[in-house]
């Protein structure tokens, strides 16, 4: 089977159109799904996210898992109001098995706890690949359908509220919006009956270190806060 034909197996459109519906075909055997690339994940496949987790860890649907160290799956409370979504790991993530755990990683602790958000209990954090690119380099458009079904099982099990993508990858990887991230962050946006927020990605403001008004850091103090009070208005 060519690789194309294995992607159009993993299109939204296969999966019954969203993550929310949850019943995988009959005669489906989800052991197939990590050594079988040619196998769909449809929705309601993972009863949990342990199996899918180790599904992941196992899994070879793409060129990534050949050169990963570790698959990275997810950090935070599974049950949390905000799912925020990566692009996919670096060097760090890959040693150690975590998402956002170097630089970048730092920098979105802080923001988050600069609305007295906190990492282990308010968020779940994930990638759109769970395993790194070499080179730090951006996931194609392959390796982010192959690996698709995961996130797709990973909103509809932790059942966020609010998601935050973060950087144009995420929102394109997720959405399919290919529009530039400054021209659409911090504005809400359905997808699948679902809330949602592209942000910029903290790398992005790594490289931008000025907190004038209007600069990224600025920008995301003013994304961060509309998340923030949207949450204590879905909350009261
Ligand atoms: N950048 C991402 O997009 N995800 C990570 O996990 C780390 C850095």
């Amino acid at each position: 089977m060519s690789t194309d034909d294995q992607i159009n197996l993993f299109e939204l459109s296969t999966f019954a159109g969203s993550a929310e519906s949850a019943t995988p075909p009959a005669g489906f055997d989800p052991d197939a799904i990590p050594t079988r690339a040619s196998v769909p994940i449809p929705p309601g496949t993972y009863e949990s996210l342990e199996p899918l987790a180790a599904h992941c860890r196992q899994c070879q649907r793409c060129d990534l898992g050949a050169t990963r160290t570790h698959a990275v799956v997810s950090r935070g409370n599974p049950r949390a109001p905000i799912m925020i979504v990566g692009e996919g790991p670096g060097q760090n993530e890959d040693e150690t098995g975590q998402p956002f755990v170097g630089k970048a990683g730092q920098l979105l602790e802080k923001i988050l706890e600069s609305v007295r958000l906190n990492s282990e209990t308010d968020v779940y954090i994930c990638n759109v690949v769970k395993c790194r690119p070499p080179g730090n380099r951006t996931p194609t458009p392959e390796e982010m359908a192959a690996c698709m079904p995961y996130l797709l099982e990973q909103i509809r099990l932790v059942d966020p509220k609010i998601i935050l993508l973060t950087g144009a990858t995420a929102v394109k990887g997720v959405t399919g919006d290919k529009r530039g991230i400054t021209k659409i962050r911090g504005q809400w946006m359905e997808w699948q009956g679902r809330l949602c927020m592209p942000i910029l990605h903290p790398a992005y403001l790594l490289r931008n270190p000025s907190r004038e008004k209007g600069s990224p850091k600025w920008l995301m103090w003013q994304d961060i806060q509309l998340v923030r009070s949207k949450l204590d208005e879905l909350r009261a």
